[in-house]
């Protein structure tokens, strides 16, 4: 990835590739062999910075069919489950697939088994998905994920749909005893209906967090939250599935 200033740009090196920029032209072949962190010049005389790209810089760049996951609720959803390496994951919708894409990087070489009922969003979903390089680790279900999941054992399943008490019965048979639900909802209504139904099928540990974050502007005599912030996003549901059986 090449860097100025707030300006990012997610480069392939290629020998003989010129990338052209408002300050002038890139000789991306200069790259090779650098180090990240350090820089190459433009034909202007400008110092572009190599760094290596993290998922959310991929993210940025994606065709955004749909309202897509951010960071503070991914990095909770992460916090809040412990999936990590190997684990298996259900998510639907894929929407844009800013949140498999992200799962899938976490859960390497684990997979994440995404449900996506519209056609179109599901063929961007899936070329956004290879430009983030994990293809590997995803499985495709063009399907409606309120009929049935098809995987069993899972770890977790995570719900970014309009509906998501429908899915609470399927992601149910879906899990492994003990496995992790997380709903994101930006409406309370929504909360109260998912809530309502984790209850019916017995799901422990529901609790409800909104997640906030701030980006501050540090600059000198100035630094103060940035004006211009997404205020809300949706509000994220996680319970756990318990096993049927009753102690005597
Ligand atoms: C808000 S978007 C998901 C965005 C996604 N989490 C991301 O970060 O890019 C919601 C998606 O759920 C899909 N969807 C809604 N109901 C569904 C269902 N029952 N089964 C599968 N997909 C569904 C919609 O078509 C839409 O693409």
């Amino acid at each position: 990835m090449l860097m100025f200033g707030k300006k990012r740009w997610l480069v392939k090196v290629e020998e003989e590739k010129e990338f052209h920029t408002h300050l002038g032209i890139v000789t991306i072949g200069n790259a090779i062999g650098k180090p990240y962190g350090s820089a190459i010049m433009t034909s202007k005389d400008k110092q572009c910075w190599i760094f290596q790209p993290v998922p959310f810089d991929y993210v940025h760049k994606f065709r955004r069919p749909t309202q897509i996951m951010y960071p503070k609720d991914i990095g909770l959803i992460l916090m809040m489950t412990g999936i990590g390496p190997g684990s298996h994951v259900v998510e639907a919708g894929t929407g844009s697939g800013a949140l498999t894409s992200i799962l899938a990087y976490y859960v390497r070489p684990g997979r994440v088994f995404t449900y996506e009922k519209r056609e179109d969003f599901f063929e961007i979903a899936r070329e956004n998905i290879a430009k983030t390089g994990m293809l590997d680790y995803v499985e495709f279900n063009h399907k409606d994920i309120t009929e049935a999941i098809v995987e069993n054992n899972v770890d977790a399943v995570i719900i970014d749909l309009d509906t998501p008490w429908l899915v609470i019965h399927p992601a149910k048979q879906a899990l492994k005893d003990g496995g992790h639900f997380v709903s994101f909802s930006p409406t309370f209504n929504q909360i109260e209906k998912t809530v309502h139904m984790l209850k019916e099928e017995k799901f422990y540990n529901i609790k409800t967090i909104e997640c906030f974050s701030r980006e501050i502007q540090t600059k000198e005599g100035a630094t103060r939250p940035k004006k211009f912030v997404a205020h809300h996003t949706g509000y994220l549901t996680f319970a756990r599935k318990t096993s049927d059986q009753l102690i005597d």
